[in-house]
């Protein structure tokens, strides 16, 4: 049996107690959904900022509970305010912090507000979860880390300057995170996700994935546009294995684990041409009358990284990660899920 199986294993027959912040969002709903359906207590906090109760709602649903279940509860409240944090933290084992504002974009246009929940508010988390005492704290890095520097596969150590404001933030996260490690021995992991994809990834919006957002598109007869000419690559990841990852990094006993920061990925590459073609085939192949479109090329988008991929040896070696799903196999069933969610 492998580390995770093992592990999610464990989780069956002993429950904790885990804050998932960011729970209305993309990724802290879909933790809440495994974390549910593996018998653990879940309180969430969001201020539904870029978070929907419809996410949570879902989560629910899918894993069996309901919104009255005394496994869960909901805070409704903004981690720029630290006697919010103190409260959430209360009673938490273990802490995954996924609240933040994302996309580089949106972190362009406004840095102040990004600095505001991605640095102050992270930092209050630190505090209360070093106040409260929770036995770890994992949180959502980025990829955006890597920032210019050329090298491929990416590996943990070898980070180039920052390109964009959230890419600021992200890496901030990680040097605080460390020092709250050697300063007060609050045990910290830090998740570089490379572009997680799935169900309930918002597909509207100005600052919306691509993923989602060309399903969306495609689905609505809607043009999709390509920044550049497309042969900008990432490491596509499906969120089963993002929760996976997070799930190991909170409950691992090696001790040369924590006070570390992971890639979350596959280690493959896909260009955005071949993505398109990926996608459009899938959803054709599921609605038969779908036309047949050309995506539109456009600009290449300042702060955007040119190619990434991930290096996963050290998630692997020292957590045990092992991708459950590729980028094709997520896809199918985030293609199954867009389009039952958008016709609905
Ligand atoms: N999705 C990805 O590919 C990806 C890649 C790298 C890093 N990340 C990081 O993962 C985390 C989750 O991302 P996501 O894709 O689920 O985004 P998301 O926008 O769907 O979720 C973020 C959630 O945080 C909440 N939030 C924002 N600011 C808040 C605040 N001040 N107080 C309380 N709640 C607040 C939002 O309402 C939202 O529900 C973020 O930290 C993001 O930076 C995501």
């Amino acid at each position: 049996m492998n580390k995770y199986e093992q592990t999610k294993q464990h989780l069956r027959k002993n429950t904790s107690t885990w804050l998932v912040t960011g729970i209305a969002g993309f990724i802290g709903s879909n933790l809440l959904e495994t974390l549910l359906d593996l018998n653990q207590n879940v309180v969430g906090l969001d201020n539904f900022s870029t978070g929907y109760q419809k996410n949570i709602d879902q989560a629910l649903q899918d894993s069996g509970c309901n919104n009255t279940d005394d496994r869960f509860k909901l805070i409704d409240g903004d981690i720029r305010d630290l006697e919010t944090c103190e409260k959430a933290c209360d009673g938490a084992d273990y802490i995954l912090h996924h609240a933040a504002l994302g996309s580089v974009p949106r972190s362009i246009e406004d840095p102040i507000l990004t600095n505001q929940s991605n640095i102050d508010g992270f930092l209050n988390m630190l505090v209360a979860a070093r106040n409260k005492k929770v036995k770890r704290f994992v949180y959502a890095a980025s990829s955006s880390t890597y920032g210019d520097h050329p090298g491929l596969p990416k590996v943990e150590d070898v980070i180039g300057t920052p390109l964009s404001p959230y890419a600021v933030t992200k890496l901030v996260n990680e040097l605080y995170a460390s020092l709250f490690n050697r300063l007060y021995g609050l045990e910290t992991i830090g998740l570089r996700y490379f572009n997680i994809f799935g169900k309930r990834q918002d597909p509207e919006g100005a600052y919306a994935a691509v993923i989602p957002k060309w399903v969306s598109s495609l689905l609505k007869g809607e043009d999709v546009f390509i920044y550049g000419d497309g042969t900008t690559s990432r490491d596509f990841c499906y969120i089963k294995n993002a929760v996976q990852a997070n799930l190991l990094a909170a409950t691992t006993e090696n001790p040369d684990a924590v006070d570390q920061v992971y890639n979350v990925a596959l280690n493959a590459r896909t260009d955005l041409n071949e993505l398109f073609e990926i996608i459009q085939t899938r959803l054709c192949s599921r609605i038969p009358d779908l036309p047949k479109v050309k995506p539109i090329y456009q600009d290449f988008r300042s702060g955007d990284v040119l190619h990434s991929q991930a290096d996963i040896s050290k998630a692997a070696n020292l957590l045990g990660y092992a991708p459950t799903h590729t980028i094709d196999q997520g896809l199918d069933e985030a293609a199954d899920w867009y389009i039952g969610a958008l016709s609905a």
